[in-house]
């Protein structure tokens, strides 16, 4: 097949791309080559065996051209931030879909499949049970209490609530990204549907591997970890460090996206695309220390950053009926960043960069309590 790739100069659209030419695919990338994200303009670990368009995902006529004589999409390029400007989440991520959309019923294009990036994020703060065994989506925990130190979620008889595996039935998005990832997904999913263009929404956990960009500020807690224990020094954990995440691997990820192309039971449909396994951002430190051979403890000094999610584990039983599996650790994950971390001849930069981009952000505060 003939397939498209947007985004795919990023990190998990450029493992896509190499799993699509090995399959023998021919590959057609469209990416901006955005900032920071690409910092240093084309990145090296690009195929040469994959044509590269440079374009906006807004630009009619560029993604025209770029669709022309392609057989399928998977569409990954995304505005991801933690800035205010909320309008961009929206132009990019969900008008962005739409334009695909609009481009292949416009011009009758003979595309078969359309793949798009969800998140993780469009699930909010996730499922819960209450202490009555009654079944509820949070909303954002008040400010007020993240700054006495008080971490946990509520019911609403103001009882601790217990945070349970979610399903992809919860859309509940608490910030400008989930709701713009909530807006592609059902435009992707309503409107293949209605044009019969086989769509698919893949909603990622935490990814982790090689090629996560060292400037982007919405690459995580393995990059930040890692520079940490990479220049001897402790990383922060926020709140208490017992918040659950759902780390998955890239070569999981592109499993996934490589099997809901060639499966038409997976059409018109989202799936969560997780771990499977619930971690603390504690232990998953502990897991970097170890991997980096540090001996340093992370610290933990009752920071906070408002609007963070307390707890999330997707349930991934849906895609597990389609008979994928995940089959990496995080720790798989850490050793493929460390030695992606040590072939780089330019780190020096990378952390003061990171840091001085969180303290303008002013994301960071600190629990009175
Ligand atoms: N990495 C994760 O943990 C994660 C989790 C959930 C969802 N996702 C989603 O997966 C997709 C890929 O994420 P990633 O981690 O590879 O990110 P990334 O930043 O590494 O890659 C995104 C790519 O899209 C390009 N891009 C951005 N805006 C563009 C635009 N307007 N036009 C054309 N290209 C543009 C960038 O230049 C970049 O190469 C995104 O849709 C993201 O929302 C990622």
């Amino acid at each position: 097949m003939n397939v498209l790739v947007t985004g795919g100069a990023g990190f998990i659209g450029s493992h896509t791309v190499d799993a699509l030419l090995k399959a023998g695919h021919r590959v057609r990338i469209f990416d901006a080559l955005c900032k920071p994200v690409h910092l240093k303009g084309v990145p090296v670990y690009l195929s040469p065996d994959a044509e590269l368009v440079v374009g906006d995902i807004r630009d009619k006529d560029a993604l025209t051209r770029a669709l022309q004589g392609m057989d399928a999409v998977y569409h990954f390029a995304a505005y991801q931030d933690y800035l205010p400007d909320f309008s961009t989440f929206f132009s990019v991520n969900a008008a962005g879909t739409a334009l695909i959309y609009e481009l292949i019923v416009e011009r009758k294009l003979p595309i078969q499949k359309v793949v798009v990036a969800s998140s993780q994020a469009v699930a909010g703060e996730g499922l819960y049970r209450d202490a009555d065994g009654v079944l509820f989506t949070p909303d954002i925990r008040p400010e007020e209490r993240l700054a006495r130190g008080q971490w946990g979620i509520l019911d609403e008889a103001g009882r601790p609530a217990e945070s349970l595996p979610t399903p992809e039935t919860v859309a509940n998005p608490q910030n400008q990204y989930g709701l713009s990832k909530l807006s592609q997904e059902k435009i992707a999913l309503s409107l293949g549907r209605r044009y019969r263009i086989p769509s698919v929404a893949l909603r990622y956990s935490i990814v982790q591997g090689p090629r996560q960009s060292f400037y982007n500020a919405y690459s995580g807690a393995c990059r930040i970890f890692c520079l940490h224990y990479y220049f001897g020094r402790a990383p922060t954990l926020y709140e208490d460090g017992l918040q659950i995440r759902d780390y998955v691997n890239i070569d999981d990820v592109v499993r996934a996206n490589l099997l809901v192309m060639q499966d038409s039971r997976a059409d018109y449909r989202a799936f969560n695309v997780g771990g499977g396994r619930a971690y603390t951002v504690k232990e998953f430190a502990e897991i970097v220390r170890s991997v980096l051979g540090r001996d340093i403890p992370p610290a933990g000094p009752g920071l906070y950053r408002f609007g963070d999610t307390r707890h999330i584990l997707s349930d991934i039983s849906a895609l597990r009926s389609l008979g994928w599996e995940p089959a990496k650790t995080p720790a798989d994950s850490v050793r493929a960043y460390r030695d992606y971390l040590y072939e780089q001849t330019d780190i020096n930069d990378i952390m003061a960069y990171a840091e001085k981009k969180m303290r303008e952000l002013n994301v960071v505060r600190k629990a009175q309590a």
